[in-house]
Parts: structure tokens; C-alpha cells; sequence
């Protein structure tokens, strides 16, 4: 039964009917819109449309029908109605008679779809961030697990300076955190109700919108009718949560995926997360993080394809909205498996401490540090660059490195340099002198994980 009808003198087309049928995936917003209903109709009794006993009769058939689609939805997107909307309005005449035909009044499809959307949002918000919570949690228990563990910090791709294993994966934890807290100002941005707004131009209903948008969990009614069933913007912006949050996600599958690797091997991942190969028998493939990296494109892909279908849409409601859905669940599907496959990598994930502690004392990371120490004997820090970039360069051409040189090597760069050279470039006294809010010594990861911890905690 279409919620339309009488305009008509013939049916749709069928090809027509599954092109514009959206309940195969809208009805995916089944609860949000049983809700929905149920607010609507309190809200047009207290305006005068319906008696106490009316109400009474609609919420109890809505009631069952929620039960219905909760313990079925496949059923529901099967049912062939033309949306969600006219699924539940036909289930519920279908329940009470002509009552259920009352229900509509002074309300469109287009405040209802706008509607089921936000909650839907909403309801994916509180979802998403247990989610990006485990997730920190996890990492915050593996960074204390490692503490002190010395590691390889790159620019460039190039060996730089040594950190902490915990600095680099407490780096990724800051990241999780800014996503989590972009959930909550996306959230801010969510808190007004679009019901009320009818087609396009608002109710003719005497409806207490604020109490209704109060009824349904927001914080007010929306200010304007016709930006209220027009709006998508917390479509785009849970996109564009999710976009940030899968680079962060992608960037930190890269990182394992090259510590992962036979030329690294920093870290072993777990049997868990990883694949064969059907032809080489000794291969074990990063596969979990491969596919974390590569949805990163799927999930940034559904935000351009939002932004361009926003783009240009004239006031108000317009069907092209309806190309809003698909893309959001699936990016929000996708990203809420990211996050938890990228927590599930770090269970009984290795780390491989000789390998890790030889790249970390190679490739010459402690040259800052001996041109920290010229500085120290009175050099000016230009001049004791360029004398350790010699140093480095005569222990390249003799396969050592800087601590293997003797002080009679090192003093034909620098008369200064004396026998104290060697406590200086030892990595344990390069990192534990980084001891600066936000360094990499193990005294400040220790305090950046206790804030951790402590912020994670309050959130049970
Ligand atoms: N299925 C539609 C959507 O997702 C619901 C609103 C339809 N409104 C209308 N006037 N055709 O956007």
C-alpha cells in the first residue's frame, strides 16, 4: 500500500518501483521510526487531534510492532513497502483500523525521514564511542604493558631519534581521543528535532514542538521549518567524524604493517589477525590491517559522494535526499568493524625487544645528542651540528657507530669531546632527558597514562 494514491490513475512502473523503494535499506530506521510516531502521537493529542483513549490504543499496537520489527528486520525490508514510513503506518492500520490512519495528521514524510535519520545518528554516536573507548583502552593497557620498552622514532621514514613504544602508541591513543571528543561536538550539533516542521513549511497543528523535541531525547525543537527537513548536516559531519577517525585508524595499520614486515621485525601479529597465502607456504599476511587501510578510501568515499550530493540541492525537500542513507550505514558499519578489528590486532601482539633495540641504536639516532653535548662544552649549535655531521660521516665509512668510536677518534672532530661522551649517547639517557610535558621519557608517558586511564575509567 503506497501512502498515495488518489492523484494517480495507473501504478508505478515496477522498474520504477525498485528504483525509488528505499525500505530494502531505510528500514534500518524501524525503532527511530516507531519512536517517532509514538512522540507524534502524544504531541497531536495534547494539540486536540486525538482522545486519551486513541493514544492509549495507537502506542499499544506501536508497542508490538516495535517488538515485531526488533525481533525481524530482514522481514521488514523484505515487506515491499514503498519506505519505512509507509511500512509502519500500513502495519499499524493494519493492527487498529481506521485509528492508525489518524496518526499522520499535521506530519510529512519529510519531518519524519529527517527525524529517524538524527536518531539514528544519534543512537550511532553512543555506539561509536564505546567503541573508540575499547579501543583506547586497549592500546592505553598495551603502551603500560611496554613502558620504558626503548623504540626506533622516525621522520621521514628515516630512523631519527629513539622514543618509547608507549610514546608511539600513546601518539594513537591522543588521536582516538580527539575522534571520541569530535563524536561529542558532533552530538552538540545534533540536539535539535525536526518533527513539527510537516513538508516543508511547518505543522498547522497546535504542537508543543519543544516538549515533543524533549519527549524524543533532543535538546529543542529546530528554528526553522524549511532548513529542518532539508538539513543533512549530521550526515556530513558523523562523515566526516568518520573520515578523520579512519585516516587515524589507516595510518596506525600502516606504521604495523612496516613493523610488521620481515625487513622491520618490530612486532609479530597474532595468528588471530592474520592470513596465509594459498601458493607461498611461509607467508603470514597482515590482512586485518590491509583491509583497515583500504576501507579508510570507502568510508572518505561516502563523505565526498554526501558532499557532492548536498551540493546545489535547492530548498527545500528534495528525493535526491534519499541517497543519504546507504552511504552513511555503511560507513558507520565499516568504521565501528575498524575499530574493532584494529583492538583485536593488539591482542597478543609482540614485540620483537632485540630487534627493536638494535634498529633503535642504529642509523646514527643519537647524533642530536652529540651535538647537545658540544653545546653543553660551550658550542655554538650550528657549529656542533656540522662537526657531528663529520663524525658521522667518518663512522659511516668504518661501519660503527657513534659510541664505537674512540675519544681519540672523536677528538680530531672536537678537541672537547671527552670519556663522558659515552653516558651521553647511551638511548636510556637520550630518552629519560626528554622529561617535558608531552616528551618521550618514561616518568611523562607514565603521567600521560594515569590521565589516560583516569579519563577512560569515568566513561564505565
Ligand atoms: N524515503 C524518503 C527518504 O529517504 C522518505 C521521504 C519521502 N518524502 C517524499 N516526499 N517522497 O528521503
Amino acid at each position: 500500500m503506497a501512502l498515495w494514491g488518489g492523484r494517480f490513475t495507473e501504478g508505478p512502473d515496477q522498474r520504477f518501483k525498485a528504483f525509488n523503494d528505499s525500505l530494502p535499506f531505510d528500514s534500518r530506521m524501524a525503532v527511530e521510526d516507531i519512536e517517532g510516531s509514538m512522540a507524534w502521537a502524544r504531541a497531536i493529542s495534547k494539540a486536540g487531534v486525538l482522545s486519551a483513549e486513541e493514544v492509549e490504543r495507537l502506542e499499544k499496537a506501536l508497542n508490538e510492532l516495535l517488538t515485531e520489527v526488533k525481533a525481524d528486520l530482514k522481514a521488514v525490508s523484505e515487506a515491499g513497502d514503498e519506505d519505512i514510513h509507509s511500512y509502519v503506518e500500513r502495519r499499524l492500520i493494519e493492527k487498529v483500523g481506521d485509528l492508525g490512519k489518524k496518526l499522520h495528521t499535521g506530519r510529512s514524510r519529510n519531518d519524519q525521514v529527517a527525524l529517524d535519520l538524527k536518531l539514528w545518528c544519534r543512537h550511532a554516536v553512543e555506539e561509536l564511542r564505546k567503541a573508540l573507548t575499547h579501543l583506547e583502552r586497549t592500546l592505553v593497557e598495551c603502551a603500560r604493558r611496554h613502558e620504558g620498552q626503548i623504540f626506533p622514532g622516525y621522520t621521514h621514514l628515516q630512523r631519527a631519534q629513539p622514543v618509547t613504544f608507549t610514546h608511539f602508541i600513546l601518539a594513537y591513543v591522543q588521536m582516538f581521543e580527539r575522534d571520541y571528543q569530535r563524536l561529542g561536538n558532533a552530538l552538540t550539533l545534533m540536539s535539535t528535532c525536526p518533527l513539527g516542521s510537516a513538508a516543508l513549511a511547518g505543522t498547522a497543528y497546535a504542537v508543543d514542538r519543544e516538549a515533543l523535541a524533549v519527549d524524543l531525547g533532543f535538546e529543542r525543537a529546530t528554528s526553522n521549518s524549511l532548513d529542518a527537513v532539508s538539513d543533512r548536516d549530521h550526515v556530513m559531519e558523523l562523515l566526516s567524524c568518520a573520515s578523520i577517525s579512519m585516516v587515524h585508524l589507516s595510518r596506525l595499520a600502516e606504521d604495523l604493517i612496516i613493523y610488521n614486515s620481515g625487513e622491520a621485525g618490530f612486532i609479530e601479529l597474532s595468528d588471530k589477525v592474520t592470513s596465509g597465502s594459498s601458493l607461498m607456504p611461509q607467508k603470514k599476511n597482515p590482512d586485518a590491517l590491509e583491509l583497515i587501510r583500504g576501507k579508510c578510501g570507502r568510508v572518505v568515499g561516502a563523505l565526498n559522494g554526501m558532499l557532492v550530493t548536498m551540493k546545489a540541492l535547492p530548498m527545500a525537500y528534495d528525493k535526491d535526499l534519499q541517497e543519504d542513507k546507504e552511504r552513511l550505514f555503511d560507513a558507520v558499519d565499516t568504521w565501528h568493524s575498524c575499530l574493532e578489528m584494529m583492538a583485536l590486532c593488539f591482542e597478543d601482539l609482540k614485540l620483537r625487544d632485540t630487534n627493536v633495540v638494535k634498529a633503535a641504536k642504529g642509523g646514527y639516532s643519537n647524533a642530536t645528542e652529540l651535538a647537545d653535548y658540544l653545546v653543553g662544552k660551550g658550542i655554538p649549535f650550528r657549529q656542533a651540528h656540522e662537526i657531528v655531521g663529520q663524525a658521522v660521516l667518518y663512522a659511516i665509512a668504518h661501519n660503527r657507530a657513534l659510541e664505537e668510536l674512540s675519544v681519540d677518534e672523536m677528538e680530531q672532530f672536537s678537541p672537547v669531546i671527552g670519556g663522558d661522551v659515552y653516558e651521553c649517547l647511551r638511548l636510556e639517557n637520550i630518552i629519560n632527558k626528554r622529561n617535558i610535558k608531552g616528551g618521550t621519557a618514561p616518568a611523562q608517558s607514565r603521567l600521560e597514562i594515569e590521565a589516560l586511564e583516569k579519563l577512560l575509567a569515568a566513561r564505565a
